[in-house]
């Protein structure tokens, strides 16, 4: 259903109320098919004040990302140069990797304002309602060994942590590998996806999903109690765009500070923001159930998890449950 027609009556009305009956007339629809409109654009970010006997009035568009300003902002000397936005996309990964077989340089930023397929890890979706959050994805060709990218997940991971610390959401911590939550519940989502070839790594695409400020009913019911945004426990919004700016700083710094110094600073750094360690976990690994306490990350990235028996087990990829 095309939404243009009901928001150019808006416009024309200049922030005057319009009733149910009115826009059914001029549009030709039912009241009901009205309600449905509105109520999609709601959830893409425009606000509505409706009012009995008076009707809806629009009170404010969806706040829009500017690259321009982004551009401004930025104080990285590669990452995030170069920024392609979409206001609709299937998922920033997917055309991450269709831009890298074209030849996209390193550095190159994917940045949309709504993901129709929004991809998670091990197969799962991620919601990713328009205007409401930071779906972005940037192409790496990082010259390290294909062995090490498990670390560029965790330090993506304490890039995104030290970000949404800094602008107000000093709880946000990262559980294993690299989920940044608060309050126990999800705020940020990383998906790393590499190729490669014998082993020898090619290309890298980091993708970061941050829920910014998406309210309790931007989520569908299912996801309420294990997802949460920033304005929602912070009870303000959020800039998206001061947000996207950190992230890339904090990722370039780090970077170059991994790039100097090895994992080991990184390391201690994820250590520090781990909502993981000394806490009961559970994993599922083909090797069978691992449960224990999570003790640290040794020097390749992977958690290690002490068994009731006293024995150390390292836990390289995957998901843990806490106990
Ligand atoms: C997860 O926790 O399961 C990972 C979620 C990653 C979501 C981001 S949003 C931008 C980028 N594009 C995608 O399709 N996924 C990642």
């Amino acid at each position: 259903m095309n939404d243009t027609r009901l928001l150019a009556l808006f416009e024309e009305a200049g922030g005057v109320f319009l009733s149910g009956e009115e826009l059914s007339g001029k549009l030709g629809i039912s009241r009901t098919a009205v309600w449905k409109q509105i109520e999609r654009l709601r959830r893409q970010g425009y606000r509505f004040e409706a009012v009995p006997r008076r009707g809806y009035r629009l009170i404010a568009r969806p706040e829009k990302l500017d690259v321009a300003r982004i551009l401004r902002t930025l104080q990285t000397e590669w990452l995030g140069r170069s920024i392609k936005y979409l206001e609709q996309v299937d998922s920033t990964n997917t055309l991450a990797h269709q831009l890298v077989a074209k030849g996209e340089a390193q550095g190159t930023l994917i940045v949309a304002e709504e993901q129709l397929s929004g991809r998670g890890r091990m197969g799962r979706s991620w919601h990713s309602p328009a205007g409401k959050g930071i779906w972005m994805s940037f192409i790496l060709r990082p010259d390290i060994p294909l062995l090490f990218t498990p670390q560029l997940t965790l330090l993506t991971a304490v890039a995104v942590c030290r970000a949404i610390r800094a602008v107000g959401s000093a709880e946000a911590g990262i559980k294993w590998p690299n989920d940044i939550l608060i309050g126990g519940r999800k705020v940020c989502g990383i998906l790393l996806e590499t190729s490669a070839e014998e082993d020898r790594l090619l290309h890298v695409v980091a993708g970061i999903g941050v829920s910014v400020n998406l309210t309790e009913d931007d989520y569908p019911p299912e996801l309420r109690s294990i997802a949460t945004s920033l304005l929602i426990e912070t009870g303000r919004r959020v800039s998206r765009e001061e947000l996207l700016c950190r992230i890339l700083q904090e990722w370039e710094s780090l970077f170059s500070l991994y790039r100097a110094e090895g994992f080991s600073p990184v390391r201690t750094l994820w250590e520090t923001l781990s909502v993981t360690l000394h806490r009961p976990v559970r994993s599922v690994t083909p090797q069978g159930v691992i449960e224990g306490t999570a003790l640290a990350l040794d020097e390749s990235g992977a958690l290690i998890v002490q068994t009731a028996d006293g024995q150390p087990h390292k836990l390289y990829s995957g998901v843990v449950e806490f106990g």
